[in-house]
């Protein structure tokens, strides 16, 4: 969906809350209504009122499309019901024998994806450390048609440099797609520094409450989000309206919570940096972290992911996740409420044996907006 009802002068935080959500014309409610609908009245055979069918377009998921596609500062967008979803339909843009470079430290499900199941269907694919050049350029070959970065990455949480990486595939002839799912559009916005497409799981910090799962799409150019709307129609992977509902509610209040899952996460990383019994502590914000200076230039805060590593290996790892209250065992991440997981042996065991392994002694933690006088007490208690 275009990008109307939206006014170029607008700051962030006023896009979250009214980019594609005017009050209802008929009632005027505030809150744009859950049309929980699948067809629509056509007035004559094939002139409908602007939507026939809900797979192919609902007025709930349009309001989301739009607020979505303000805050990547993109053109067009396209939701999904699923993060997978989402990339899948990326991802069926190519053809037998095409090829895709993705990060070698990529989310587990997205290296399912492109290993498991393209290539059933001929696709080739490379991992690279894409913060190098060099690397990038060495893995792209003449049938290269996408390169895929996740920036920061879950979960080692390195950053690309977008614009680098966006020039490189497009001296290639490939498509630049950026996962800015960790980042979100109010920390960086892909788009501008050149990436062709921003893909989200809008499950995590988008939502932001652990209650609804999605996906959304972002780009600029015409002829690719006519590309992407035929598949999301043809392929129908299409959110219900009430969670395109549960979306845009979250979404209005992403800019405060950002703000304070990046204010507890600075605290964090500090208690854990001075804490004896941990090793190694990655974090985009630290001035020694590798990719520090990317991250610095191409994003507004560092984000609310953690990862450490403790002494005593994956044991000790698996001990000190059991022992938190207040930092919940579980996948995901980008909700209120913190969470600490292993991903060797969680998010990221598809990986296993793979060039993508992941240390099993690393913990990953998503910080929440709670108080964070007891979200250090928790992990002093579970360290101690
Ligand atoms: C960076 C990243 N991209 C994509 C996905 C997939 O999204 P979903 O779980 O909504 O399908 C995830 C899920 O954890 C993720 O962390």
């Amino acid at each position: 969906m275009t990008n109307e009802n939206m006014d170029e002068r607008w700051g962030f935080e006023t896009r979250a809350i009214h980019a594609g959500q005017k009050p209802d014309p008929q009632t005027g409610a505030i809150t744009v209504p859950v049309y929980q609908t699948t067809t629509y009245e056509q007035d004559e055979v094939g002139k409908g009122r602007g939507y026939e069918y809900s797979r192919t377009g609902n007025p709930t998921r349009t309001a989301l499309e739009m607020s979505l596609a303000a805050l990547e500062g993109a053109e067009f967008g396209r939701a999904f019901a699923s993060g997978m979803a989402a990339e899948d339909t990326i991802l069926r843009l190519l053809n037998p024998g095409d090829h895709v470079v993705m990060g070698n430290d990529a989310y587990g499900g997205t290296f399912r994806l492109i290993s498991k199941v393209l290539t059933r269907m001929g696709i080739s694919w490379s991992p690279a450390d894409l913060s190098v050049q060099e690397n990038i350029e060495k893995n792209i070959n003449e049938k290269t048609r996408i390169v895929w970065a996740e920036t920061p990455s879950n979960p080692l949480l390195s950053v690309v440099d977008i614009q680098m990486l966006s020039n490189v595939a497009h001296t290639h002839g490939a498509l630049c797609v950026v996962d800015n799912t960790f980042a979100t559009p109010y920390l960086q916005q892909p788009l501008v520094h050149g990436a062709d497409f921003v893909v989200h799981s809008t499950t995590k910090y988008l939502g932001g409450h652990s209650d609804v799962v999605g996906g959304f799409i972002a780009m600029n150019s015409p002829e690719l989000d006519q590309e992407i709307g035929f598949l999301q129609n043809a392929v129908g992977a299409v959110p219900a309206p009430w969670d395109c509902y549960l979306l845009l509610r979250g979404v209005k209040t992403l800019p405060v919570r950002m703000d304070r899952h990046c204010e507890n996460a600075e605290s964090i990383v500090e208690f854990l940096r001075g804490h004896p019994r941990v090793i190694d502590v990655l974090y985009p914000g630290l001035p020694d972290h590798p990719t520090h200076e990317i991250a610095r230039n191409q994003m507004k805060k560092f984000g609310g992911m953690v990862s450490f590593t403790v002494r005593g290996g994956a044991d000790e790892a698996r001990k000190t996740v059991a022992k938190t209250n207040l930092f919940t065992l579980a996948e995901s991440l980008g909700a209120v409420e913190s969470l600490i997981e292993v991903p060797a042996a969680m998010t990221h065991l598809s990986a296993e044996g793979s060039p993508l392994e992941v240390d099993d002694s690393l913990i990953r933690l998503s910080v929440g907006i709670e108080t964070i006088g007891d979200l250090l007490t928790d992990l002093d208690h579970a360290l101690s």
